[in-house]
């Protein structure tokens, strides 16, 4: 893509934090829903996108569970997005998935936006998590550090505008742009197999704009695009770059972290899945042998 190709896109923001910390209830409070309450057992067991509007201003954010037998989803997590929003209960402080996302988040590269949940607790130490956090290289910028932090409480619905504020700020220094006008790309967040609906893949689109009648592969899976589900469960006519949609018409259900594309040819496509498909069984058949 050459710099005029390049449009100004909305951040992606992953919220990431130790189980039980507040993401989920985090989300919540933006969009004024309430997943967190109907969730089996309170714990977030797959990652869920949702898009939210501040002042004419998209978010895309991904919710990542915090349960420690989920760092394969969270990695995901930290490398689809622009920006991650930590999540730290200030009466619990640094935890084992706190520093993990930390580590997640410096691998990809992502900056850090602290949201120190819980505040309204009376054990709430929200200056303690701040110390706990320097020995892991996140620094408030009040502190001559490069992170921002942004006191909160998810429950009394305190401190979620000034946290909101904060994340379009610190987009904002990353000028997020793509190239609105090409073959889609991306990656697949998350998929399934429906009972009624058959295989769905729920893809974030990086580049292009993804519409019915497309011709995807995502890994050894294709298809022409049957329709597209936004997050709010309604049909989308296309789907740009830093939105999430849910593909309906895939062949078979493709993995997780399997990145995606569109072709202009359907044989193409075809050839390539099949290839890949192909591949993977004659690994897993040397596997078996050896
Ligand atoms: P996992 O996705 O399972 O890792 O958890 P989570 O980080 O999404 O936390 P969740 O939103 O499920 O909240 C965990 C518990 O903390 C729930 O009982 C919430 O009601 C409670 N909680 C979340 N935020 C606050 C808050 O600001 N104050 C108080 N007092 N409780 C909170
Ligand atoms: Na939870
Ligand atoms: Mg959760």
């Amino acid at each position: 893509d050459t710099e005029a190709d390049l449009k100004p896109r909305p951040p992606v923001v992953t919220v990431m934090g130790h189980v039980d910390h507040g993401k989920t209830s985090t989300l919540d409070a933006i969009r004024h829903t309430g997943v967190a309450a109907g969730e089996a057992g309170g714990i977030t067991q797959h990652i869920g996108a949702s898009v939210v509007n501040i002042d004419g201003r998209q978010i895309t954010f991904i919710d990542t569970p915090g349960h420690e037998a989920f760092t394969a989803m969270r990695a995901r997590g930290a490398q689809v997005t622009d920006v991650i929003v930590l999540v730290v209960a200030a009466d619990d402080g640094v935890m084992p998935q706190t520093i993990e996302a930390i580590n997640h988040a410096k691998a990809a590269n992502v900056p850090i936006v602290v949201a120190v949940n819980k505040i309204d607790k009376p054990g709430a130490t929200p200056d303690r998590v701040r110390q706990e956090l320097v020995e892991y290289g996140v620094i408030p910028e009040e502190w001559g550090g490069s992170n921002m932090f942004v006191d909160v409480s998810a429950k009394q619905r305190i401190g979620i505008d000034d946290l909101l504020e904060t994340i379009l700020l610190q987009a904002d220094v990353l000028e997020l742009k793509a190239n609105p006008d090409a073959l889609a790309s991306g990656f697949v967040i998350e998929a399934n197999l429906d009972k009624g609906r058959g295989p769905v893949a729920t893809v974030l689109v990086q580049r292009g704009t993804l519409k019915p009648g497309d011709t995807v592969v995502a890994g050894t899976s294709y298809g022409r695009v049957r329709a597209l589900i936004d997050p709010r469960g309604n049909h989308a006519e296309a789907a740009r770059p830093s939105d999430p949609v849910e593909i309906l018409g895939l062949s078979s259900v493709p993995t997780a972290g399997d990145e995606f594309r569109v072709f202009e040819d359907e044989r193409d496509a075809r050839k390539l899945a099949e290839e890949r498909a192909l591949r993977e069984r004659l690994k897993a058949q040397e596997a078996k042998t050896h």
